[in-house]
This record gives C-alpha cells, structure tokens and sequence, in this order.
C-alpha cells in the first residue's frame, strides 16, 4: 500500500475511535439535563449521538458557532450561554491529555470558551482518539489574546508565542500558540495567566477534568480523574 493510502487508513481508523469515545459519552447525558457541548472532530461525532437519543427537556449550550449551527440542525436546542449559572455535564474533546490529567485544548481555537463551559459544569468528560494522550505536554499551547493591546501583549510575551493565522474568535479575541518549553504546566498556566493581556490559554488542569474516555481501536477505557 502507498504512503497516501495508509494515511486515508489512519485517519479513519482515528476517526471511528473518535465516533466511538463519542457515542460512549453520549449515554451519560439524561432528560432534563443542562449540558455544554465542545468543539472539533470528535465533538462533530458527539452531537448526532445525543440526537439519537431522543432526550427531552435538555438545555444546552455550545463553545463555538460550527458546535451551535451543527447541533441546531440536529434538533438539539442550543442556547446563549448568559443565564445558566450552572450546567451537570460537558463534554469536548482535547488535543494532548497525560496520564494524571493535564490536557491541551485549542487546536480550533475556541479555548477560551470551551474553559468557561468546562468551569461551569459539574462533570467534565473529555473524549479523545488515540493519538492523544501523551507522558508529558508537548504543545504548542494555543493562546486568546484580548483584543484590545494585542501587539503590545505579542511584545510582550516574545517570540515564544506565534499569532495564528485565523479570523478573530466570537468574542473579539486574537488566537495565538506560545510554542516554547512547557516544564511544569502549573507554572506555566501561572506564568500565562499572569500577563494582563491574556485572555485563556489552552492548559486545562486536573482539578477541571472529572473523565477521560479513550478509544483504542474499538475499546473505549474510561479513566476518572481523582478529585484534589
Ligand atoms: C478546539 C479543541 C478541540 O477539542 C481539540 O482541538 C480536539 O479536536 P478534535 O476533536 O478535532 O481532535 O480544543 O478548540
């Protein structure tokens, strides 16, 4: 088999592990539940199998417009996430997770929001292919910058953070990837968070991780994440 035929192979067996991670985290939402929905490939598999479920009374809200307009043709009822003070369960997907539970998130750039909507929920279970965990973070870490100032916070912050060449996100913000060394990601997370400048970075803590679902061919390990 040639080199471009075993790369169609890989990608969809990566991507029916992502339809599988997604379907067996789609039998933890019930009626009545609020729930916030994630953004990426994966996400796009998450979505059809909370339709077929037929739940009812459900109130969700979305990270990104491709999460809403994708959901909304569904059937699934999406909305501005401005009065739900609180949401039962979000589910999204991740770029890197390690073993303890650290994970990248951003590769779509919607970090930003899909940290809020993780913050919001009281179980937030990540679903990955995989090609995604990892011993430690590698990066790049991606990065919303507010708006406001972005030059002066890219001067800042130096030449270990690239802008990305995307449109702005929904809420105004500049996406860009710090592409330097991680070490400690707890250090890291503070370093970032302590520039002004910085609106959300895509290192997502333990503390804000409750499962992990990972498919392996067509297994799906489910690993919880100890409370700290
Ligand atoms: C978007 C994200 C995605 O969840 C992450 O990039 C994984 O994407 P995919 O499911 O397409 O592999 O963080 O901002």
């Amino acid at each position: 088999m040639d080199n471009s035929a075993n790369r169609v192979r890989a990608v969809s067996a990566a991507d029916d592990e992502k339809r599988l991670a997604a379907e067996a985290a789609a039998e933890l939402v019930e009626s009545g539940m609020t729930i916030g929905l994630g953004t990426g490939s994966t996400v796009a598999h998450l979505l059809p199998a909370i339709a077929r479920r037929e739940l009812s009374e459900i109130r969700c809200v979305a990270t990104s417009v491709a999460t809403e307009e994708q959901a909304r043709g569904l059937g699934i009822p999406v909305e501005r996430f401005d009065e739900l003070s609180r949401l039962d369960i979000a589910i999204d997907g991740t770029d890197e997770v390690t073993p303890d539970g650290w994970l990248i998130k951003g590769g779509g750039g919607a970090h930003l929001r899909e940290k809020v909507v993780a913050a919001a929920a009281a179980r937030f279970v990540v679903i990955a292919d995989s090609s995604k965990p990892v011993a430690a973070l590698r990066g790049p870490v991606p990065l919303e910058l507010f708006g406001f100032g972005a030059a002066s916070t890219l001067a800042r912050l130096g030449g270990e953070v690239e802008p990305r060449d995307v449109p702005p996100s929904p809420d105004g913000g500049t996406i860009a990837d710090y592409i330097g060394a991680i070490g400690d990601p707890a250090a890291l997370a503070a370093r970032l968070e302590a520039d002004p400048g910085v609106a959300a970075h895509g290192l997502f803590p333990p503390t804000m991780v409750s499962e992990v679902f990972i498919a392996r061919g067509g297994d799906v390990e489910r690993v919880s994440i100890p409370p700290r």
